[in-house]
């Protein structure tokens, strides 16, 4: 198992009462898997990708990424790991609003330290890849919200990572970028790579071996296709 979330729940303070935005969830993603998780607006999609990609600590349950319980490690080491086996393209993408695409899309390499030559061919050549070329000393407000999308997804990947968790990361793409995303993202996992995608694009559905129906924070029953 590449991903496993085990019994985890996660509520937030709320004014009046707590908000239980993931409850009792457990999944287990084997290697090379291509998953989708679907569900109303609400219903806790991005705080349980959150969970799984090591940014939010899940009041209870196990949340084991490569055999590895992150919240077990200690923040500069689980950063680390972080950088090293997730990428992870937010909702809302959080670039770095004075950086260039080139330089957003080369941060996570400063927590990975390499061949700075080869990380910047790799960076280029994921920026190629996702139509931004032309567009590598922008700063994302200079950007279409489509291109920040694509540089949010080149910024994932640059550090080779096991697992991809991208939320909703065809939400603001054309046909042809989304279909271009989805095709990199299914290569990814023919390489061996794991995909979990929060999406409601039934082009990003197709691509999935499964998908994980979310409802009230609880996993419905899952869709084997
Ligand atoms: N930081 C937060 N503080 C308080 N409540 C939050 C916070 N983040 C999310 N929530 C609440 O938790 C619930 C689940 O939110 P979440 O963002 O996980 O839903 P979602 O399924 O991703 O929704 P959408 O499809 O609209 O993106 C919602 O009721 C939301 O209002
Ligand atoms: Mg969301």
């Amino acid at each position: 198992m590449l991903l496993q979330v085990n019994n985890v729940s996660k509520s937030y303070a709320g004014a009046q009462s707590s908000i239980c935005a993931v409850n009792n969830v457990s999944l287990q993603i084997s290697k090379g898997e291509f998953v989708a998780v679907q569900g109303p607006s609400g219903c806790g999609k991005s705080t349980l990708l959150l969970i799984a990609g090591a940014l939010l600590k899940p009041d209870s349950g196990v949340v084991l990424v490569d055999g590895q319980d992150p919240y077990a490690l200690n923040p500069d080491t689980r950063a680390g790991f972080r950088a090293r086996t997730i990428g992870f393209v937010f909702q809302q993408f959080h670039l770095v609003p004075y950086l260039s695409v080139l330089d957003n899309v080369l941060a996570p390499a400063l927590a990975v330290p390499g061949n700075a030559a080869e990380t910047r061919d790799r960076a280029l050549q994921l920026i190629e890849r996702f139509g931004l070329s032309d567009r590598s000393q922008h700063v994302p407000a200079k950007l279409s919200t489509g291109e920040r999308q694509r540089a949010a997804m080149a910024r994932a990947l640059l550090n080779q990572p096991k697992l991809i968790l991208a939320d909703e990361p065809t939400g603001n793409l054309d046909h042809q970028n989304a279909d271009a995303l989805l095709g990199y993202l299914a290569e990814f996992a023919i390489g061996g790579g794991t995909v979990l995608l929060v999406t409601h694009d039934d082009r990003a559905v197709a691509h999935a071996k499964r998908v994980i129906h979310l409802q009230h924070g609880e996993v419905a029953e899952p869709i084997v296709s």
